[in-house]
């Protein structure tokens, strides 16, 4: 298959574009590189054993995306690119609506007008907010706490509103849980610019020495540690797990929902535990007050995905922490060094 891959050199997006191209699939990867390098393109062509072939572009622009379908005829799109920080959003909430929201409004219009009818989106487990109790089933009630995941629900309605006026329009929706880990080479994985918003990056860059220590943002949640609950999922699974989307929706027209996770609730001290043994290194941290909007416990419910996409979350936390380990000792500067 012919996939256009939107957002293709940021973390997700390169990792799924490896395991499309040593699947057999042909990559065209649009990326306005805001927030990832080229160097990891170079490292995925390596890691496939032939590239992906590459335009720089914003999806919002309407112009560069209609001559990325003319040039390169896609039969599907999985479209990872946009914004995706909490704190920035309600600084520049318009600058979200725009490059989220907007820009697949524009993606959409131009897949229709190439007949290009099938897309899988990057949704975010934030859609689940706190309407409701863990582990979240894809039926759970939805909602938003912010804008950057107003965004991620609006596009959710946007793409079913589609898909039920174009008969000829597949659609998957893949809610992801917390995204950790980094491919087993060591090659390409996370690379935050500035300080890293998310445990994991944040953890690793601790770990080796870039920054001082961590704070734990609250131990007084009703947790059995006191701490909050996520579902990290290795960033190679949840790439398979697109794959597995992306052959699904070939079967008909529709608008599907997913999560992707691994169904395991794991506690900020057992994120760190973990680390700590697979770097060998003692990681300092403090425990301060809750970040706001923070939940006590979010994770999947996966049967949904096992059912329908015979997909499953492979690996452990273990193997998330020593392939994260290997990417962040190997390049201590990202993609930079
Ligand atoms: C966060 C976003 C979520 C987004 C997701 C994308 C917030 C409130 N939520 O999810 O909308 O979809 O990233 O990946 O930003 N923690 C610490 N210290 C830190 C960092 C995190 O204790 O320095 C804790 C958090 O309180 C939480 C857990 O670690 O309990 C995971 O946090 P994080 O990696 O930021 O993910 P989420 O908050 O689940």
């Amino acid at each position: 298959m012919r996939v256009l891959v939107t957002g293709g050199a940021g973390y997700i997006g390169s990792h799924t574009s490896v395991e499309l191209l040593k699947e057999g699939h042909d990559v065209l990867v649009v990326d306005d590189l805001s927030n990832s390098s080229p160097e990891s393109l170079r490292r995925v062509a390596e890691l496939a054993g032939r590239p992906a072939e590459f335009i720089e572009a914003n999806v919002g622009d309407a112009a560069a995306l209609d001559a990325a379908f003319v040039s390169f005829r896609p039969d599907a799109v999985i479209h990872f690119a946009g914004r995706k920080a909490v704190g920035e959003s309600t600084q520049l909430p318009l600058l979200y609506y725009r490059e989220n929201v907007a820009a697949t409004v524009t993606l959409l219009e131009v897949m229709a007008a190439h007949g290009c009818g099938r897309i899988v989106f990057s949704s975010s487990a934030t859609v689940y907010g706190s309407a409701s109790e863990p582990p979240f089933a894809e039926d759970a009630p939805t909602g938003a706490t912010n804008p950057y995941g107003w965004t991620k629900h609006m596009i959710e309605q946007i793409l079913a509103d589609a898909a039920a006026a174009d008969q000829e329009l597949a659609v998957a929706v893949l809610r992801y849980f917390n995204p950790i880990g980094a491919h087993e080479s060591g090659r390409i994985g996370e690379d935050p610019k500035g300080v890293p918003n998310n445990l994991l990056p944040f953890v690793a860059q601790v770990a080796a020495g870039r920054r001082t220590g961590l704070q734990v943002f609250g131990n007084d949640y009703p947790t059995p540690d006191g701490t909050g609950l996520r579902d990290y999922i290795h960033v190679v699974d949840l790439a398979q797990g697109h794959l597995a989307a992306l052959a699904r929706i070939g079967e008909g027209a529709g608008c599907h929902v997913w999560n992707l996770g691994t169904g395991r609730p794991l506690s900020v001290l057992e994120v760190i535990e973990a680390y700590q043994k697979a770097s060998g290194v003692t990681i300092p941290y403090q425990i301060v007050a809750r970040r706001p909007g923070d939940v006590a416990a979010s994770y999947a419910d996966v049967s949904k995905a096992e059912r329908e996409l015979g997909w499953r979350a492979q690996r452990s936390l273990d193997q998330a922490c020593a392939d994260t380990v290997r990417w962040q000792s190997n390049n201590p500067d990202g993609y930079a060094g």
